[in-house]
C-alpha cells in the first residue's frame, strides 16, 4: 500500500507546515487572553490587573466564575466575584482555564462525524487525564485538565486546514482492514505527527512550555522534557479512552504504552500495574458523568 499513496512524504510534510504557518497568522487568540497570558506570566503582576483584564470580557467573566464555582472544584463558599476567583484559583489555574476555553473556539468543531467523536474523545482525555493526575498523587491543577483537552488539536488542525491530504487519510483507515494503525498512515500519507502540528500551535500561542511538550509527546511521553508526567497522565489517559472505545476513529487498534515511561511510572507509584489501569477504566464513566457540567463550560 506504501505504493499507491501519491504524495512523496516529504513534499506533503513541507505543504502542511507551510499551510500551518500560514493559518497561524489567522488562529490568533482574542486579544484579552494574550493579555491574561502576560499578566499570569509577569512576576510583578497584582491580582487588581488580572481581574480588570478579565472584567473587560462580560462573557469571559461569566464563563470563570461558573467553572470558578462547578462541582469540579467544589469550593464550600460561593465564588461571586473575579478578584475572589483569581484569590482561590490562582493565576496558573485562571490562565489554563482562559486558554482552554478560547483555543477550540479558533476551529469549527461541529458538523461531521469525526470531528463529533474528536470532540467527545478530547473532552474524554481531559478528564481522565486529570484522574490519572490525582491517582499517581499528584497536585491536582488546571494544566492536566487543559493539557488533555488539547492533546489532539493537531489533528483538528488537519481535518480542516488539510481536507485534501487528511481526506486520504481518513478513508483508508476504513479501507485497510485495521492493516495499518493510524500513527503509520499519518506518518505515510502527511509525514508529519498530530503531535509535531499540536506542539507548533501551542508554542505560536505562548502556551506554558509544559503543556506545549506535555502535548507534543503525547504519544512518546519518554521524550518529553519540562514535564514528563504530565506527558504520561496524557499518555494513559489517551490509552484508558482508547480500550473505551472512544476514539476519534472506528478503529480496533488500542494504543500502545510508551514502555520508556515506566520507571517513571514506578518512580511516582511503585507497585503501578495492569490493576491500576483496570481501577482507572472502571471509574472513567463515573469521572465523565461527575465533571459533565464542567465540561460543557469548554464547548
Ligand atoms: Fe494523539
Ligand atoms: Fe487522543
Amino acid at each position: 500500500m506504501e505504493d499507491n499513496i501519491k504524495s512523496p512524504m516529504a513534499e506533503t510534510r513541507k505543504h502542511i507546515l507551510d499551510t500551518l504557518d500560514k493559518a497561524q497568522e489567522i488562529l490568533t487568540l482574542p486579544s484579552v487572553i494574550q493579555r491574561i497570558l502576560e499578566v499570569t506570566s509577569s512576576k510583578n503582576s497584582s491580582v487588581a490587573e488580572l481581574k480588570d483584564i478579565i472584567e473587560s470580557d462580560p462573557a469571559l467573566t461569566t464563563r470563570i466564575l461558573s467553572v470558578a464555582n462547578s462541582a469540579y472544584y467544589g469550593f464550600v463558599r460561593k465564588v461571586s466575584t473575579i478578584s475572589h476567583a483569581v484569590v482561590v484559583l490562582g493565576f496558573e489555574e485562571i490562565k489554563n482555564i482562559a486558554l482552554g476555553m478560547s483555543v477550540l473556539k479558533l476551529f469549527d468543531r461541529k458538523g461531521s462525524v469525526f470531528m463529533e467523536r474528536l470532540w467527545r474523545h478530547s473532552l474524554a482525555v481531559a478528564v481522565a487525564t486529570r484522574m490519572v493526575a490525582s491517582h499517581l498523587g499528584l497536585k491536582l491543577e488546571g494544566k492536566y485538565f487543559v493539557g488533555g483537552l488539547l492533546h489532539d488539536i493537531g489533528k483538528i488542525f488537519l481535518y480542516q486546514y488539510m481536507p485534501e491530504v487528511y481526506g486520504v487519510l481518513l478513508t483508508e483507515m476504513l479501507d485497510n482492514d485495521n492493516v495499518y494503525t493510524y500513527h503509520r498512515l499519518e506518518t505515510l500519507i502527511c509525514g508529519v505527527s498530530h503531535e509535531e502540528i499540536g506542539g507548533r500551535l501551542l508554542n505560536s500561542w505562548g502556551f506554558p512550555p509544559d503543556i506545549t511538550d506535555a502535548v507534543k509527546y503525547h504519544h512518546l511521553p519518554g521524550l518529553a522534557v519540562t514535564d514528563k508526567v504530565f506527558a504520561i497522565c496524557i499518555h494513559l489517559a489517551d490509552i484508558l479512552c482508547s480500550i473505551k472505545g472512544i476514539t476519534p476513529l472506528d478503529d480496533h487498534f488500542f494504543l500502545p504504552v510508551d514502555r520508556d515511561i515506566l520507571d517513571d511510572l514506578y518512580s511516582l507509584k511503585e507497585d503501578f500495574s495492569t490493576d491500576d489501569m483496570v481501577f482507572l477504566l472502571e471509574r472513567l464513566d463515573l469521572e465523565i458523568e461527575r465533571h459533565s457540567s464542567f465540561v460543557t463550560m469548554f464547548r
